[in-house]
C-alpha cells in the first residue's frame, strides 16, 4: 500500500493538513534534543521529511538513518537528500545494535505498526541510556467542536480525497488506523512500561496531533 501511495504522499499531506505537517515534524525533531555530531534513527521514515529535519540538527559531523520497509517511499526520500542514510528495514526487527543512537523518532508511522508494542520496544532498544524517543502521531480529539470536525474530515473528506487520487483503500484505512491507536495517556503509560522515564506529551492542532517523548532509562 505504501509503495502505491508514495508518489502523491507528500501532496496529500499538504492538502490534508494545510501545510502544517512541516511544523509538527520540526517540533518532533526539537524533542529529540540532538546536538551537532549526534546520531539518530527515524523509523518508518517514508519520504524522509522528519529524518531531514533531524539531519539539520546534527550537522555534517552527525549521522541520521532513515529506515522504512517501503522501497517506493525510500526512493522519494533518496531524491530529497543525500545527507541521510536511507535504509530498507522493518521497524519490528530493527537491524541495529542496542544503544546505537542518541535518539529514535517516528512520524505518523507508529499507528501502522502491525505490533505497536514491539515496534516501540525496538525504538527504545536501539537508543542509548539518556537518549530520546519521540513519537509524532494523529490522535482522536475527544471534545467538541474538534471531535465533530475530526469525524467529518476523516470519515467523509479524506476518503473522498483518496478516491480522487485513485487510492480509496489507502485513505479509508487512514481513519481506521487512527481510531485503533491508543489515546495520549494510554500511549504514555505504554512508553513508561517499555523503559522510558520523563514521559511527556504535547497535544497540538486542537488535540488532533500528539507528540510523545521520553528518555531511555
Ligand atoms: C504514513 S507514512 C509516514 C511517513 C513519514 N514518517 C512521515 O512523517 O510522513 C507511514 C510509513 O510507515 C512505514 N511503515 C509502516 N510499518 C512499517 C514497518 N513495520 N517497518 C518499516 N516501515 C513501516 C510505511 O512504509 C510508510 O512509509
Amino acid at each position: 500500500m505504501f509503495d502505491r501511495i508514495a508518489r502523491f504522499y507528500d501532496r496529500m499531506n499538504s492538502v490534508m493538513t494545510a501545510g502544517l505537517h512541516h511544523r509538527w515534524r520540526e517540533r518532533a525533531a526539537d524533542l529529540a534534543a540532538l546536538s551537532p555530531g549526534g546520531r539518530a534513527l527515524d523509523v518508518a521514515t517514508g519520504t524522509g521529511d522528519l529524518a531531514i529535519e533531524l539531519a539539520r540538527r546534527v550537522g555534517p559531523e552527525g549521522e541520521i538513518v532513515g529506515a522504512d520497509f517501503s522501497e517506493g517511499m525510500l526512493a522519494l526520500a533518496r531524491d530529497k537528500s543525500a545527507g541521510v542514510r536511507w535504509e530498507l528495514a522493518n521497524a519490528l526487527e530493527l537491524p541495529y545494535p542496542d544503544g546505537a543512537f542518541d535518539a529514535a523518532t517516528v512520524g505518523f508511522g507508529a499507528r501502522n505498526f502491525a505490533d505497536l508494542e514491539r515496534g516501540l520496544a525496538e525504538m527504545v532498544r536501539v537508543v542509548r541510556p539518556g537518549g530520546r524517543v519521540v513519537i509524532l502521531e494523529i490522535t482522536t480529539p475527544t471534545r467538541p467542536p474538534l471531535s465533530t470536525f475530526f469525524s467529518l474530515w476523516f470519515d467523509r473528506v479524506v476518503p473522498v480525497l483518496g478516491r480522487l487520487a485513485g487510492e480509496d483503500q489507502a485513505y479509508s484505512y487512514l481513519p481506521r488506523s487512527v481510531r485503533r491507536f491508543p489515546g495520549p495517556a494510554e500511549l504514555g503509560a505504554l512508553l513508561h512500561r517499555l523503559g522510558l522515564r520523563d514521559v511527556r506529551w504535547i497535544l497540538t492542532a486542537g488535540g488532533i496531533i500528539a507528540l510523545h517523548s521520553g528518555t531511555v532509562r
